[in-house]
């Protein structure tokens, strides 16, 4: 955590957010986004997916947009890899941080990318090993993502011990960071606390990240018990796109503007700048025509007076 921040907000707006929009976002368009988000005080942006162009042909330009990202000083630029070959691409690429995915869902893990849940382990715990060769100065922080943890549209109900138990064999195998996501926004409070707490407990110290989908309404409620229950780190996306193109129904991530707001509200640092982050919609509805941005701050506006810092306390 940087210093002076309380949690850390994550933007997956540029992968979760765009994967599922079929249109190619032109690339100028992803480096003023990303550009002017760290300038609004984003500290990490997952600025694309290192996946065959011909699965998510969004992602065709990855290299540039990277290679981008990476000049902006003091920000933390993260990619999402779905295997070993996407290591090596988001390796040579020097991003500062590889997430990693797999599906507790053993369906969803097929359909998403196409092996089984224990082929996935074992391609991670290559791509740690790749880490660890690497020299220092070359070397990614390596976060292991758990989609489908909270319920899957295939399977329906994802049993609890099995994300405990998926959780810890990444641990073991090597986990920076260990990123628990409801993909398809099945989780409600009460499950959120049940299944953070027993993957953090099991996990621990390893740091807990949470992803949350707003499909059902719930994510913000959702964010607010993950957060309860011990997390400091949140991905969200601006203007609540997002989705993954292999579950069937599902929809956008929580609002980031959304999330900043409940966060400084309670008197959380998060390092953004709301007001600098709600211009930055700007940029997507220029780029995304005929896709809907949600929002209730971009909607509403801040409270006057916000935020109210007594509260922090
Ligand atoms: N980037 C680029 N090319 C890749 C790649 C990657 N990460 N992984 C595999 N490839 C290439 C291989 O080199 C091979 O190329 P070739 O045909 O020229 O020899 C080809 O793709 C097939 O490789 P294979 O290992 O058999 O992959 P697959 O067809 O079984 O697909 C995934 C597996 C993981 C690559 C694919 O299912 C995928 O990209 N899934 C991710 C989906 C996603 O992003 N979902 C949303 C985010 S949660
Ligand atoms: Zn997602």
């Amino acid at each position: 955590m940087k210093p002076g921040i309380d949690v850390s907000v994550r933007e997956v707006g540029l992968r979760d957010g765009i994967q599922n929009i079929s249109a190619f976002m032109p690339t100028v368009d992803k480096l003023a986004w990303l550009t002017a988000e760290a300038a609004a005080g984003m500290a990490e942006i997952e600025v694309c997916s290192f996946v065959p162009p011909k699965v998510i042909p969004q992602f065709v330009d990855a290299n540039e947009v990277t290679a981008r990202a990476l000049q902006i000083d003091g920000l933390t630029v993260a990619a999402l890899i779905p295997n070993l070959k996407g290591a090596e691409r988001g390796i040579a690429a020097g991003v500062h941080k590889l997430n990693f995915v797999m599906s507790v869902s053993a369906s969803h893990n097929l359909a998403n990318v196409r092996r089984t849940r224990e082929d996935s382990l074992a391609d991670f715990a290559g791509i740690a090993r790749l880490i660890n060769g690497l020299d220092a100065s070359r070397r990614p922080l390596l976060a292991g993502g758990l989609s489908t943890a909270l319920g899957c549209t295939i399977e329906g109900r994802i049993s609890e011990d099995e994300v405990v138990r998926y959780a810890v064999a990444l641990a073991e195998a090597g986990a920076d960071e260990i990123s628990v996501a409801d993909t398809v926004g099945y989780a409600d409070p009460t499950s959120v606390r049940r299944v953070f707490k027993a993957v953090g407990s099991a996990v621990s110290p390893l740091p807990l990240a949470a992803h949350f989908h707003d499909t059902r309404g719930l994510g913000l409620a959702n964010a607010l018990a993950a957060l309860d229950s011990g997390v400091r780190r949140f991905d969200a996306c601006l203007a609540g796109l997002g989705g993954c193109p292999f579950a069937p129904g599902a929809t956008g991530n929580i609002v980031m503007e959304d999330l900043v707001f409940m966060l400084e509200g309670m008197g959380l640092r998060t390092g953004v700048d709301i007001d600098r982050l709600v211009a930055v919609r700007a940029i997507l509805q220029r780029s995304l025509p005929g896709v809907a941005l949600q929002g209730a701050i971009a909607r509403a506006k801040l409270p006057k007076g916000f935020p109210a810092r007594a509260a922090a306390a």
